[in-house]
C-alpha cells in the first residue's frame, strides 16, 4: 500500500444518527474509500460511542469497507465480534497493546487488515519492530475522544517520520491520518507520505458533504 493512492475515510462519529442510512449512501455516492468507526469504551477515552451491533447495521447500510478504529482497552476482547459483524480493518491503540505481536496476529488470522494507531505523545519509534507487519499504521493528530478538535501542528513532522520507517522496515502498511482534517490541514499531510485520510467534522457539516469529500481528494493530488 504504498504506491501513493488517496483514500478518504469519513468518520461515522460525526454522522447524523437519523439519516444513517441516507448519510452513508451519501458518503459511498460522493467517492469515500472506506468508513472510518470510532469505537470508544469510556475508559481508555473520555467518551462512550458504540459497538458490534452498529458496526453490524453499517455493514447492512454500506459496501464501504469498514475502517474500525478501536478506542479501548483489552482490545482483543472485541475481535472476535466485531470481526463477525463485518469490520474490514481493525486498529489498536500502541498505548493499550502491551502484547501487540499478539494482538496483530490475532486480528490477521481473523481474517482482517490489522492496523495500530498512535497517541500524539507517542513516539513514531514504538512501532519500529511491528511495523513490517502492518496493514495499516494511524497518527492522530488530536487527542482522541471527540470529533471535531484542532489539528495539532507538529503532527506533520510525525507524518514524514513514520514515512521514513515504514519505507525503512519495507513496510507496505497504508499511512492513515486522524483528527482535525480539513482543506487547510490534508495537503500538508498528503505531502509528508499519508495515503489515507479520517474526516468527520469538515465532510458532515460542510453544505455539500460529497463535494467536500472531491475536495479534500483533490488537494492531495495537486502538490503545491
Ligand atoms: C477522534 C476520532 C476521530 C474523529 C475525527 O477521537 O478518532 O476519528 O471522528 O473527527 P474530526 O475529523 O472531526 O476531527
Ligand atoms: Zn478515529
Amino acid at each position: 500500500m504504498t504506491a501513493p493512492s488517496v483514500r478518504i475515510a469519513p468518520s461515522l462519529l460525526s454522522v447524523d444518527f437519523g439519516k444513517l442510512a441516507e448519510q452513508l449512501a451519501m458518503c459511498e455516492a460522493g467517492g469515500a474509500d472506506w468508513l472510518h468507526v470510532d469505537v470508544m469504551d469510556g475508559v481508555f477515552v473520555p467518551n462512550l460511542t458504540f459497538g458490534a451491533k452498529i458496526i453490524e447495521t453499517c455493514r447492512k447500510l454500506t459496501k464501504l469497507p469498514l475502517d474500525v478504529h478501536l478506542m479501548v482497552v483489552e482490545p482483543e476482547k472485541y475481535f472476535d465480534s466485531f470481526a463477525k459483524a463485518g469490520a474490514n480493518v481493525l486498529t489498536i491503540h500502541q498505548e493499550a497493546a502491551p502484547h501487540m505481536h499478539r494482538q496483530v496476529s490475532r486480528i490477521k488470522e481473523l481474517g482482517l487488515a490489522a492496523g495500530v494507531v498512535i497517541n500524539p505523545a507517542t513516539p513514531v519509534e514504538s512501532l519500529r519492530e511491528v511495523a513490517a507487519d502492518l496493514d495499516l499504521v494511524l497518527i492522530m493528530s488530536v487527542n482522541p475522544g471527540y470529533g471535531g478538535q484542532s489539528f495539532i501542528p507538529a503532527s506533520v513532522g510525525k507524518i514524514a517520520r513514520m514515512r521514513q520507517l515504514l519505507d525503512d522496515t519495507k513496510s507496505k502498511a497504508a499511512l492513515e491520518v486522524d483528527g482535525g482534517i480539513a482543506r487547510e490541514t490534508i495537503r500538508d499531510c498528503w505531502n509528508a507520505g499519508a495515503d489515507t485520510f479520517v474526516a468527520g467534522n469538515a465532510i458532515f457539516s460542510a453544505k455539500d458533504p460529497q463535494a467536500e469529500i472531491s475536495a479534500l481528494r483533490a488537494l492531495c493530488r495537486v502538490h503545491a
